[in-house]
């Protein structure tokens, strides 16, 4: 198990006319990775970035990237993210056929790769690769806008899958996180939490990030 929870704030929330600014922000206030959110407006019903965004915020923080596909035919794009420079890639097992063959993908381009569930997805859906991944990611809200409400049925998840998972394994949530459901994630065994609103809409990002981790 990782030692140090990892804090991944998401820049769903940011300003994304001011993207570099407010990835540096959430780096100076104490963030382990950063969060991006990759929507096509096919498996969610909105548009984000792409990989060229990730491309260009490479270079403007040291902390690693942290890449949620939330996109159809994630193989397809891999290529291009893996040369964008991100550290980690974690895509939806509900839309591969084969689930092997894209974790197989990603790490030959030297990278971790982590795969999602949405909420009506359950955790037996992938046990079996729970040996071959770095991370599993639980949403903890339908997958497709930041700002909504926690679903504790979905982190009710998270010791069902560390239970059946290798002791490395990362489990991240995502989705309605802030002070008081990050304690019920953690206690659950969650060790990386993505927040979105809570962190960037914080009056004082700094103390947003250190109350993740109370
Ligand atoms: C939702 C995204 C989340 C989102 C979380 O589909 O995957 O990463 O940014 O936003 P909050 O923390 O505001 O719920
Ligand atoms: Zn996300």
């Amino acid at each position: 198990m990782v030692d140090k929870l990892i804090i991944s704030p998401s820049i769903l929330s940011a300003d994304f006319a001011n993207l570099e600014r407010d990835v540096k922000l959430v780096e100076n206030a104490g963030a382990d990775w950063i969060h991006i959110d990759v929507m096509d407006g096919h498996f969610v019903p909105n548009i984000t970035i792409g990989a060229p965004v990730v491309q260009s915020l490479r270079p403007v923080t040291k902390l690693p990237l942290d890449v949620h596909l939330m996109i159809e035919n994630p193989d397809k794009y891999l290529e291009s993210f893996a040369n964008a420079g991100e550290d980690i890639i974690t895509f939806h097992a509900e839309v591969v056929a084969d689930v092997k063959q894209v974790i197989d993908q990603i790490k030959s381009f030297g990278l971790k790769a982590g795969i999602s569930i949405k909420p009506k997805t359950p955790p037996e859906a992938i046990f079996e690769f729970l040996p071959y991944v770095d991370m599993v990611l639980v949403m903890t809200v339908e997958p497709g806008f930041g700002g909504q409400s926690f679903m504790q049925d979905c982190a009710d998840k998270i010791p069902v899958i560390r239970q059946n998972a290798p002791e490395s394994l990362i489990i991240q949530v995502d989705g309605g996180i802030n002070a008081e459901t990050a304690k019920i994630c953690v206690d659950l065994g969650a060790n990386s939490l993505v927040a979105g609103n809570y962190i960037y809409k914080a009056p004082d990002i700094k103390a947003a990030i250190e109350s993740l981790r109370a």
